[in-house]
């Protein structure tokens, strides 16, 4: 039995003051309802300059021995996964946790006769059917580190994290259905594997029954290998600070970074904050709709749950097709009871019919979720009104993919709620806010930038290869304590709402892209010398791309100059990197050092042109009057 969930705001704030006052006891209590196959001797070792953290030091675990093996007895008949595909029509999967346990085996046992050992990096490419998340588990089983790409993700960018990561297999689908389209899935992964010599195997797992390339010694269907595997797997004992997975985002920089979770530490805190924040309960239905692909798809789809001993539903499909009510009909097939989804979902059902949700009972929920980008004022009253009934608090979750887990957000019926703002940590988790020169803000009523104090346990440990740029990235801008790149304000009463970005990071509909990222991929484009791309406000994205080019010669055909450019984003990144608006100029504002002023770039992106601040530092002050103008009239795409 769990002793580490708080049900009433007296238990929060005692909870708060014993993590702050205490928190290696008030940490390894939390972690002593685990199964450890041996006891850490130190709870907490750290430091924020190297930086160097680990939790839970000595203690050795199998993370899924606490996501299968242990709810064996008392739940093994309990469903542990609903899989709903993408065609209503196609008929569902349930698995219960005895059914889940044999499959991770199984597969675990395919990885193993492939030639997978501890340590050995696995590059997932999925779509969202069950084998992704048997294949993630089986990683995890046998102590290979997985890196799930998200299957949007272009070949070069397979390509790049593969290399970076060394990994050695990849386990993808013959195809993947997402809506009214069936995309080659294989076909992508041959491609990235041209350039990707340490991958050895691929196993490939049917979902549209496509005949696709198989390369001799090389590939195998996964239907073939599984066959005569046993149903048994022992779990591998590893240390809690063993690497658990790596999953890559963008920073600003134009490489995108391997964030390392390690076991222990990430085990405690997710199942610790998916309790806490849902005010889970053990008949709960519950619904995360992120891919396995982020790092919401990994906490709070897979290990969050599955740790509780939660039923949770995994869905294949989009919010739109058939049709826009679709996410409310599988919430009244399966009688969810808690759904959690991303800020653009919501405002893209939005601007359908009302009765797209009016339509459904939905009297099953109870317990709303967003995450990933800040929630409108709109979008949240419509979330609470037309999908809660007024009945569903709405929880506001912020936190990042290097944060593991939930770091800012009201609990469940427990701690306030207020509309478009996270509002207070999870006890255990101590921001701050500073000021430019880094000085902690104490006051109420007040903005700045969003630091962390203490380690929590999912806190990442390093970026995979390159430990400076962990440090540089996150540790370096604020002496002793985590920066997370955010801004936020913090309201008379205490009560945190995220702002957004303060780096180079655009999130468009809760993806992160590092403005150079997509700079480096435009600049690939032959006609074009130089690019600058910044965020814009976007009604359903949050935040879409706007790009200023340079090119060569003046274009004969911007039109076609423009698909060009789009076509090389999606080429070197992924559909979901795509530019809103592409406006060709001569000349970027640029300072005598030859610095983009980006804050001109992003007032013209926003529309705001009347008052642009001082020019007069420019090289050439004029180039800013023909990107108005040229903003004004054709920048769109
Ligand atoms: O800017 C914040 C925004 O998303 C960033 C983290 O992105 P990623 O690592 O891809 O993880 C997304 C899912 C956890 C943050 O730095 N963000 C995330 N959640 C919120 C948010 N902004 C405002 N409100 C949130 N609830």
């Amino acid at each position: 039995m769990t002793n580490f969930q708080v049900k009433t705001y007296d238990e929060y704030q005692q909870a708060y003051q014993r993590s702050l006052e205490d928190p290696e006891s008030f940490w390894s209590d939390i972690a002593s309802t685990f199964t450890w196959r041996k006891k850490w001797n130190t709870t907490l070792e750290w430091n924020f300059e190297e930086p160097d953290v680990k939790w839970f030091k000595g203690g050795k675990l199998n993370i899924t021995e606490n996501c299968l093996d242990r709810h064996l007895k008392t739940r093994g008949n309990k469903l542990a996964l609903i899989w709903e595909p993408n065609d209503p029509k196609e008929r569902f999967v349930r698995y219960t946790y005895r059914e889940l346990h044999e499959k991770v085996c199984q597969f675990a046992n395919v990885l193993k006769k492939n030639g997978v050992q501890k340590g050995d990096r696995v590059c997932i490419y999925m779509p969202m059917i069950p084998e992704l998340a048997f294949a993630v588990l089986a990683c995890a089983r046998i102590g290979a580190i997985h890196s799930v790409i998200f299957a949007g993700f272009s070949a070069v960018s397979m390509a790049d994290r593969i290399n970076d990561a060394g990994a050695k297999m990849v386990l993808t689908s013959d195809g993947l259905n997402r809506g009214a389209k069936q995309i080659p899935v294989k076909r992508v992964v041959d491609e990235a594997l041209e350039t990707c010599p340490t991958i050895e195997k691929v196993i490939v797992v049917e979902r549209l029954g496509w005949a696709v390339n198989m390369v001799e010694g090389r590939d195998v269907w996964y239907h073939d290998e599984v066959k005569d595997v046993s149903k048994e797997c022992p779990a591998e004992i590893m240390d809690a600070e063993d690497m658990l997975f790596i999953l890559y985002t963008s920073g600003s920089t134009g490489k995108p970074k391997g964030v390392v979770h390690t076991c222990g530490g990430y085990m405690v805190y997710a199942e610790y904050s998916f309790r806490n924040v849902f005010q889970y309960e053990e008949s709960d239905i519950y619904w995360c709709t992120a891919d396995i692909g982020w790092i919401t798809g990994h906490t709070y789809l897979l290990y969050g749950p599955l740790l509780a001993g939660a039923t949770t539903l995994m869905f294949e499909g989009v919010p739109t097709y058939p049709d826009m009510g679709r996410f409310w009909q599988v919430c009244d097939k399966f009688g969810v009871t808690i759904f959690y989804t991303a800020p653009t979902a919501i405002r893209s059902l939005m601007g359908g019919d009302i009765d797209d949700v009016l339509s459904y009972s939905l009297d099953s929920l109870r317990v709303l979720g967003s995450v990933g980008e800040p929630i409108n004022e709109e979008a949240w009253h419509w979330y609470h009104t037309h999908v809660g009934k007024e009945r569903c608090p709405v929880v506001d979750t912020w936190w990042q993919t290097e944060t593991g887990g939930i770091m800012i957000s009201t609990l469940a019926n427990v701690t306030p709620m207020k509309p478009s703002h996270a509002t207070l940590p999870l006890p255990g988790v101590h921001p701050i806010l500073v000021d430019s020169d880094g000085k902690e803000i104490t006051e109420n009523g007040v903005e700045g930038h969003l630091c962390i104090k203490h380690p929590w346990p999912s806190m990442i440990r390093t970026t995979y290869g390159d430990h400076e740029r962990c440090r540089l990235s996150y540790f370096s801008t604020y002496k002793g304590l985590y920066f997370t790149g955010d801004g936020a304000k913090r309201d008379e009463n205490g009560l945190y709402r995220i702002i957004g970005r303060v780096d180079d990071v655009i999130n468009v509909s809760g993806h992160r892209f590092g403005t150079a990222e997509i700079e480096e991929a435009i600049n690939h484009n032959n006609h074009v010398i130089e690019s600058a791309v910044v965020g814009f406000p976007h009604d359903v994205k949050g935040q879409g791309i706007y790009a200023f080019v340079i090119c060569k010669d003046k274009p004969e055909n911007e039109e076609w100059l423009r698909a060009e450019i789009i076509e090389t984003v999606v080429e070197k990144i992924g559909k979901i990197a795509r530019p809103d608006k592409i406006q060709i100029v001569s000349g970027l504002p640029k300072t005598r050092s030859g610095k983009i002023m980006r804050r001109i770039l992003r007032k013209v992106a926003e529309g705001d042109v009347s008052n642009l601040g001082d020019t007069s530092t420019l090289l050439d002050p004029a180039v800013v009057d023909e990107i108005v103008e040229g903003s004004l009239s054709k920048a769109k795409v």
